[in-house]
């Protein structure tokens, strides 16, 4: 039996070049040898989106990307966290398993307490409903960046949890974080990230692209630009930019511009792509993803019900 993939992106509004190497494209490049299913989690973009219409665009968007990006719905389940409502209810059980002191811990939570900011109670239960994301499909492997490795911890210890309070019932996942995208930077050498407002968009404009790249943080008194190169890097290999970060030393804007002509050259292909994608056509994959993902969570789902003690 093939091994299980899964993996899954937040509507939260246009992906950038974070998301895109960091976890779609990983998924992009391994869903063939896998059993593999992916995600539109509406609910967890819940916890800080409260406008529906810009909820509703943004799942129409996230799959347009998706299919843009290279995905194949018939040869992966692809689905939304809200038309299997297994999700919401089996993360209810995982947090009667866990305790509030080790949700405390949880990276998301504890940033925004950290900005003094108030959470709400969805927020704190991220990780469980992310467990359950995960675990309701014996999941084996979960691409992500390095900012979720944390949330799969907490799946492995869900599942653990409800193996030893009920038996052996899930398998515990693995994160699996590649190596140079784990963390792929911002404009500002931080790590991208829309709330950090340093993003590249994966599907902008080429004006937009250009915008972005030439905003990229540049310190003058170094060898070479390194908020651009390492955003670079994930475009050309090492040997192909020394020849030309050395051919322009110094010359900033000439190598944002080659940066842009790099972008541009991997995005436009899948932009006139994505651009022939309907509203209706999304629709209908995510129907028949939808009843696919809900039968094999039901099915799990049902064993869990018996082993916790509400099927009578
Ligand atoms: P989200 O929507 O914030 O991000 C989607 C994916 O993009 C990755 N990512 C990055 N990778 C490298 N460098 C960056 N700068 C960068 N920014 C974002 C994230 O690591 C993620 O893989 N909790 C998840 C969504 C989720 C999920 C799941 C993922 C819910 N259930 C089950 C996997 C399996 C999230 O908020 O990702």
């Amino acid at each position: 039996m093939s091994k299980r993939l899964l993996t899954g992106l937040q509507p939260s509004g246009n992906l950038h070049l974070g998301n895109y190497f960091g976890a779609l494209k990983p998924f992009v490049d391994l869903y063939g040898d896998y059993d593999s299913h992916l995600m539109v989690v509406d609910y967890h973009a819940l916890t800080t989106i409260k406008d529906a219409t810009v909820l509703r665009s943004n799942i129409v968007d996230v799959v347009k990307d998706y299919l843009a990006a290279g995905v194949d719905p018939n040869k992966v389940i692809l689905f939304k966290q809200s038309d299997v409502p297994e999700h919401t209810e089996l993360a209810w059980i995982f947090e009667c398993l866990v305790s509030v002191s080790f949700l405390e811990l949880a990276h998301a939570y504890k940033d925004k307490l950290a900005k003094g900011l108030e959470a709400n109670a969805g927020l704190f239960n991220y990780p469980m409903l992310m467990a359950a994301d995960i675990l309701l499909y014996d999941t084996d492997v979960v691409p992500v960046g390095k900012d979720q490795q944390q949330h799969v911890e907490y799946a492995r210890e869900a599942a653990n949890k409800f193996n030893l309070a009920y038996g052996e019932t899930f398998v515990e996942p693995k994160e699996m974080i590649l190596e140079g995208v784990g963390v792929v930077p911002g404009t500002d050498g931080a790590k991208m990230s829309k709330s950090y407002k340093n993003t590249i968009p994966l599907f902008g404009s080429k004006d937009e692209i250009a915008k972005a790249v030439m905003g990229i943080v540049t310190d003058s008194s170094g060898e070479r630009p390194e908020n651009v190169y390492a955003i670079h890097k994930l475009f050309k290999s090492d040997d192909e930019l020394a020849s030309l970060y050395e051919a322009n030393k110094g010359s900033y804007k000439i190598l944002k511009e080659a940066l842009i002509e790099d972008i541009e050259t991997l995005i436009a292909p899948m932009r006139d792509r994505r651009a022939d994608i309907t509203d209706d056509a999304v629709r209908d994959i995510l129907r028949a993803g939808a009843e696919k993902a809900r039968a094999r969570a039901g099915a799990k789902m049902e064993e869990v019900r018996r082993k916790v003690g509400v099927t009578i």
